[in-house]
C-alpha cells in the first residue's frame, strides 16, 4: 500500500470519528457557492486543517472545511473550499478530498465551479450543466503510480459526466430564475485569465465555458467509479469576449447574485438523488 493511500486512509478515519451519517452524497462547492452548505442538519463541520494530511485552501472565498450532514434528507459531505492546480497542489493532493469522499463510501459527487462564458450564446450569471470536458491543458491527475485501490491504470471517460444526473438536472431548469444551459467546460491551469486569442483557440476546439478547477476532481472521481454531476455558474464572459477587463471580484460578486437561484437548483436536484 502506497504512503499516500495510508494517508488517504488517515484523514477517511479522523472523518468518520466525527460524524453519525453515513454519507453517499458528496458536493463539491466553488468560488462564493459555499452558502449552500448553510442549509446542511445536523452539520458537523472539520476544518481542513484539522484532518491529518488533508491539504488547506489558500483562495479567498474558499473557506476550507467539510461540512457533513443531511441535506434534502441526504447524507451528504460538502466539502466547503476545494484546491486549485494553480495553487501548487501536487496533483495527487488536489483530488485529496475527493479520495476521501470515496473512502467514505459515496458514489457520488456534485461538483461545482465558477466559469467564464466562451459560448457567444451564454450570459453572465447562468448555469451550464457540464456534458463534457475539455483537461488537455495540464497534467492527469492520475500521472504517477497508479493507485489499484481506486481503480484501473487507464480509465475511460467517454461518460466522464454521468448522463442519468444530466438528464436528472435538466428536468429542474425550470425551476429557477437564471437560464440554465448545457456545455463542455476547459479547464485552464490559472491563476491567470486566458487572453483573447487563447478563448478564441478554446471556442475552435469545442469548448463552451472555461475554469480552473473541477477537470481533476472529475479524472479522479471516475477513475473511482464515481458518478459525477458538474455545473457550472457562468460569472463572467470570458477575456475579449466583451471589451472589459477580468477580476476574480466580478467572480465573486456574479456568484453573490445567482447564489440563491444556484442553491435552490442543486437542493431540487439533490432531493431526487
Ligand atoms: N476563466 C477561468 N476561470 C474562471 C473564469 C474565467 O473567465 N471565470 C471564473 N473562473
Amino acid at each position: 500500500m502506497s504512503s499516500y493511500f495510508k494517508q488517504l486512509e488517515e484523514a477517511t478515519k479522523y472523518i468518520k470519528d466525527r460524524i453519525t451519517i453515513k454519507p453517499t452524497i458528496g458536493l463539491v462547492l466553488g468560488s462564493g457557492l459555499g452558502d449552500l452548505s448553510d442549509e446542511i442538519e445536523e452539520k458537523v463541520e472539520i476544518s481542513y486543517k484539522d484532518i491529518p494530511h488533508f491539504p488547506v485552501s489558500t483562495v479567498k472565498g474558499h473557506d476550507g472545511k467539510l461540512v457533513c450532514g443531511t441535506l434534502q434528507g441526504k447524507q451528504v459531505v460538502t466539502m466547503k473550499g476545494r484546491f486549485h492546480y494553480y495553487e501548487g497542489y501536487d496533483l495527487d493532493k488536489s483530488v485529496f478530498g475527493i479520495r476521501v469522499m470515496k473512502l467514505l463510501g459515496i458514489n457520488k459527487v456534485i461538483i461545482t465551479n465558477a466559469a467564464g462564458g466562451i459560448n457567444l450564446d451564454f450570459e453572465e450569471g447562468m448555469l451550464m450543466i457540464i456534458t463534457d470536458h475539455i483537461g488537455l491543458f495540464a497534467p492527469s491527475t492520475l500521472r504517477g503510480e497508479n493507485l489499484e485501490e481506486f481503480g484501473p491504470r487507464f480509465p475511460d471517460m467517454t461518460f466522464a459526466y454521468d448522463k442519468e444526473l444530466i438528464n436528472l438536472a435538466s428536468s429542474h431548469i425550470n425551476d429557477i430564475n437564471i437560464p440554465v444551459k448545457k456545455g463542455v467546460y476547459t479547464f485552464y491551469r490559472g491563476p491567470n485569465f486566458e487572453t483573447p486569442s487563447e478563448i478564441k483557440a478554446l471556442r475552435i476546439l469545442g469548448a463552451d465555458a472555461v475554469g480552473m478547477s473541477t477537470v481533476p476532481e472529475v479524472i479522479a472521481a471516475n477513475h473511482a467509479n464515481m458518478r459525477v454531476l458538474g455545473i457550472s455558474c457562468i460569472t463572467n464572459m470570458a477575456a475579449g469576449v466583451i471589451q472589459k477587463k477580468l477580476s476574480h471580484q466580478e467572480v465573486m460578486d456574479t456568484t453573490t447574485r445567482v447564489k440563491s437561484d444556484f442553491i435552490k437548483f442543486v437542493k431540487n436536484i439533490l432531493g431526487e438523488l
